[in-house]
């Protein structure tokens, strides 16, 4: 019966993260409100609609009782999510250590932590352990909500185990597993201790996927060499058995965001900042407030530049929207007041009675401000340390319409693959040089140039039949979102 339907009608998609596309906020004993969460994965996920898709994953807050439990899984179903429910002890030892101060950090080549940062979340084997029962966690949800047929996408680091504990589950279901963060050299992944097993856990998919070529590169090799398996061009081959590796960059929807220019609030929002900002360049930071997005070096940079050059001093600002995250975790904690402190003082020592250099704020904007601001900017600033790839330079580019900015690129975002033809790409951690005189040449620089540059927007990346190509290739798994279209949220 289902043969003569269209494929995206017949076959269902569950998606599978760790974090739901909406974070629930608790209004009363059975009412729960539902906001958009941040991140790129969310971003990049949003438009996951061509297909039937659910997402599973939790939903960023301890629901401990039966009622709320019930109140909050009928309101995400109105959204198509499924949650898992996690208690405050694994969110701390799952998310907190294992996921945010081990994984992220060693994935974006900040080492692992010293064994005193290890102590204020317990220690490394129990955060191990919390790690394995939340991806069991998540892998009896899914296992529960499986109908023959589905496609399961798993994503990211917080789920490595997830594809092997599916598989023990039904080695029939169709499970293809993709990483938002670098994948880094074999020789730093060889330095966790549980290398091993989380690489053979995830090799347990049918097909994996990274943003670039190099972190597909990275993670055959760790696979060669610290399992000893064997890499063919198509993946790695266990006894027999292909697991397909491939890259997959993940683009954005830019008309969403071309069109948005044209919306009349986001016009009055560009009137305003105009207004605002009459007379001085703007220089844009968006980011998480996280250590892999070097935001106190990109300020130290900003403070070196009007330091060495005190006729820019009164014309150009400098605005930092730093969203907060991960705020249980010490490190988090301690960037915060780090960032908090560098500003103050560059405040204090450059700012005027009536201005001030810097504008930071601790929040996040709505889509309408940010696209205007994204419109008003001369130069966007996005200097990560590491980054998988990083979407915000390609929302920066999209809002680029009328007026003809530039872009600064940290070349260790993957962004920097793709948008490296058309951005100034820096190196984030050479703040002494460098930065101040990328600063000063593109301020100066001819809007004509700018502009030239700043219009290559990259071109679109692998499409629908890329997508249909693989899923055949891959006997009808089906990987979305390399391409994915973003619309409003699921
Ligand atoms: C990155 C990760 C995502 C994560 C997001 C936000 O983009 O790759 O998996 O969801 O950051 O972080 P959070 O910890 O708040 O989910």
């Amino acid at each position: 019966k289902q043969e003569g339907r269209p494929l995206r009608q017949r076959q269902r998609l569950l998606v599978v993260a760790n974090r739901l596309p909406v974070s629930a906020v608790r209004r009363g004993e059975d009412s729960w409100s539902l906001d958009v969460s941040a991140g790129g994965l969310v971003s990049a996920l949003l438009g996951v609609k061509e297909f039937e898709a659910k997402w599973i994953g939790w939903a960023g807050v301890n629901v401990p009782d039966e009622i709320g439990q019930k109140a909050l899984t009928k309101a995400l179903a109105e959204k198509r999510c499924i949650p898992v429910f996690l208690d405050e002890e694994i969110v701390d030892q799952y998310y907190n250590g294992y996921c945010n101060n081990i994984l992220w950090p060693l994935f974006h080549y900040l080492g692992l932590p010293q064994e005193e940062q290890l102590a204020t979340t317990r220690s490394f084997q129990s955060q191990f352990a919390a790690y394995k029962k939340a991806n069991q966690m998540f892998a009896d949800v899914v296992n529960e909500h499986y109908l023959e047929g589905d496609v399961v996408w798993c994503h990211d680091y917080h789920l490595m185990f997830l594809p092997k504990f599916l598989k023990d589950y039904n080695s029939k279901m169709k499970v293809g597993w993709f990483l938002h963060t670098p994948f880094p050299s074999s020789e730093i992944h060889r330095t966790l201790p549980s290398r091993s097993e989380l690489l053979r856990s995830v090799l347990a998919a049918d097909l994996i996927g990274f943003h670039t070529y190099d972190y597909a590169r990275h993670f055959v090799s760790a696979c060669t060499r610290i399992l000893g398996l064997e890499g063919t061009p198509e993946g790695v081959e266990d006894q027999g058995r292909l697991t397909r590796v491939a890259a997959f960059p993940i683009g954005i929807d830019s008309e969403r965001f071309i069109r948005a220019l044209e919306v009349p609030q986001v016009q009055e929002h560009i009137r305003e900042f105009k207004e605002r900002f009459a007379g001085r360049k703007v220089m844009l930071g968006v980011d998480r407030l996280d250590m892999i997005k070097g935001i106190p070096q990109k300020i130290l940079a900003f403070e070196k530049f009007l330091e060495e050059n005190p006729s820019w001093r009164d014309k150009v600002v400098l605005l930092q929207i730093a969203v907060p995250t991960r705020t249980d975790v010490p490190e988090y904690q301690k960037l915060t007041s780090q960032v908090h402190e560098i500003v103050g003082r560059i405040n204090g020592r450059f700012g005027t009675l009536t201005a001030v250099p810097i504008h930071h704020l601790d929040r996040s904007l709505d889509f309408h401000a940010l696209c205007a601001l994204y419109a008003v900017t001369d130069v966007a600033l996005v200097t990560s340390l590491r980054d998988g790839m990083n979407l915000v330079s390609y929302e920066f580019v999209a809002c680029q319409d009328a007026k003809k900015g530039v872009l600064i690129l940290s070349e260790f975002a993957g962004a920097a693959q793709s948008l490296g033809a058309g951005a100034n790409l820096v190196n984030p951690w050479n703040i002494t040089e460098e930065w101040a005189e990328t600063f000063v040449s593109e301020l100066n620089d001819t809007v004509v140039e700018a502009q030239i540059r700043t219009r290559q927007v990259p071109p679109p990346l692998p499409n629908k039949e890329a997508i249909e190509r693989y899923s055949k290739a891959s006997n009808r798994l089906i990987i979305l979102g390399f391409n994915a279209t973003l619309t409003e949220p699921v």
